[in-house]
C-alpha cells in the first residue's frame, strides 16, 4: 500500500519561485510514489482574509493553474478544494478541545505571522486556531507525510500532539503524520533579506511574463559593496547566486561564475543577464502549460470538482471513525 501525502496552499495569490523550491518541486517528484492529495486551502485563507472572499475565490483557479503548469498530474494526484469538505470543519471543532489556548499562542510560526500581519490585539480567533484546522486537514486525509517548508514544522508538531491526544483519549484511529522537508525549504526574496512572499513584494511568480522577470531581476539586490565590475563580489547571501544554485541545470557553469565574481572582474549586469536566461528556461514551459489550462477554466473546474469528490469520500470515512470513537454516532439510538 502506498503512503499518503497531503499538502496545500492558501489561495491568496499566484504561486512563486519560493513555493516551487519549498514544496511544489517535491510534490511533483513524489506524486507517483505516494497517494497524493493537494489541498487548495480556501477556508484557511479566510482566517486572515475574512473581508476579501472575492480574492480567495478568484485565486482558487489561479493556484490550480499553477499546480497543473508545474506538473502536478490530476490523473495521479488529487486536487481538493477545502471549503467543499465540511467534514474538515467538524473535525476542527472536535480537535479544538484537545489543545490549550496557551499552546496555540506559543506556536512560533503563529507568533511570527501575528506580528507581521499587524493584528496587534485583534487577532481573529480563527487565525489563532488555524494550526488546529490544518491538523484536521492532515488527519482527515489520514496523511502519513506532509511535504512542507521549515516554517511549517511547528504546525506538524502541533498536529502530532493533537493526534496523539485523540488516539489516547478515544481510540487509536488517527494516523501520526511526519514532515517531509525539501532540501531547500525557503527561498530568499529578490530583496535579498526576507523570505520570498507576495505581501513583501519580493516575489517572482510562476506566471510572470518574460518582461516582468527581466525587470524584477534587474532590480534585484546583490552585494551592496560590489560597486564596480572589477571589484571582488560576495556570493554568500547574494540572491542572484542563490537563484542560480536553485534553478540552473549547469552547476559547473554556476561555480565558474561564482569564482569569477569573487575574484573581481564580473559585473552584476552580466550575472543578472545569465540569471534571466536560466529563469526563462525554467519558466517558459510552465508559462506555456499554464496558458493552455487557463484557456479552459471549465475543464479545470471539472478537475477540481472530481478531485474534491474523491477527497470528500476519504475524509467522510475518517469522520465516521472519529464520531464512533467519540461516541457521537447513533446518539439518539444509544440515548434510549
Ligand atoms: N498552511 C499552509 C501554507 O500556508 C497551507 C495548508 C493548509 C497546508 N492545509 C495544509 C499545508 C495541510 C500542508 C498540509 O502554506
Amino acid at each position: 500500500m502506498k503512503q499518503t501525502i497531503l499538502t496545500g496552499d492558501r489561495p491568496t495569490g499566484p504561486l512563486h519561485l519560493g513555493h516551487y523550491v519549498g514544496s511544489l518541486k517535491n510534490r511533483v517528484a513524489l506524486q507517483h510514489e505516494y497517494d497524493t492529495y493537494v489541498l487548495i486551502a480556501d477556508v484557511q485563507a479566510l482566517t486572515d482574509n475574512a473581508e476579501h472572499p472575492d480574492k480567495v475565490r478568484r485565486n482558487i483557479l489561479e493556484v490550480a493553474y499553477d499546480y497543473l503548469a508545474v506538473g502536478i498530474d490530476p490523473t495521479v494526484a488529487t486536487i481538493v478544494v477545502q471549503s467543499m469538505l465540511p467534514e474538515l470543519a467538524e473535525l476542527t471543532m472536535y480537535f479544538l478541545n484537545l489543545v490549550s489556548v496557551s499552546r496555540l499562542q506559543r506556536n512560533p510560526t503563529i507568533k511570527d505571522e501575528i506580528r507581521y500581519r499587524g493584528f496587534d490585539d485583534a487577532v481573529p480567533a480563527g487565525f489563532l486556531v488555524y494550526p488546529v484546522s490544518q491538523t484536521a486537514d492532515i488527519a482527515g486525509f489520514m496523511a502519513d507525510c506532509v511535504p512542507v517548508g521549515d516554517e511549517q514544522l511547528p504546525m506538524i508538531e502541533q498536529a502530532i500532539e493533537i493526534v496523539h491526544r485523540f488516539n489516547r483519549l478515544y481510540a487509536p484511529v488517527l494516523v501520526e503524520p511526519k514532515a517531509l522537508l525539501s532540501n531547500m525549504s525557503r527561498l530568499v526574496g529578490t530583496d535579498g533579506h526576507h523570505k520570498m512572499s507576495k505581501s513583501l513584494n519580493n516575489a517572482i511568480f510562476l506566471s510572470d511574463s518574460a518582461d516582468v522577470v527581466v525587470q524584477k531581476v534587474r532590480a534585484m539586490y546583490t552585494d551592496p559593496d560590489h560597486i564596480r565590475a572589477d571589484q571582488p563580489g560576495k556570493v554568500e547571501g547574494n540572491p542572484v547566486f542563490i537563484y542560480l544554485d536553485a534553478f540552473c541545470q549547469d552547476q559547473p557553469a554556476v561555480d565558474d561564475l561564482k569564482r569569477r565574481y569573487q575574484a573581481g572582474g564580473l559585473g552584476d549586469v552580466v550575472v543578472k543577464k545569465y540569471l534571466v536566461d536560466v529563469l526563462e528556461t525554467f519558466l517558459q514551459p510552465i508559462r506555456e502549460r499554464r496558458a493552455q489550462f487557463a484557456a479552459d477554466p471549465a475543464e479545470v473546474m471539472r478537475l477540481l470538482h472530481d478531485g474534491t469528490e474523491r477527497g470528500r469520500m476519504r475524509v467522510a470515512d475518517t469522520l465516521n471513525r472519529v464520531r464512533h470513537a467519540m461516541q457521537l454516532d447513533y446518539v439518539f439510538r444509544n440515548a434510549v
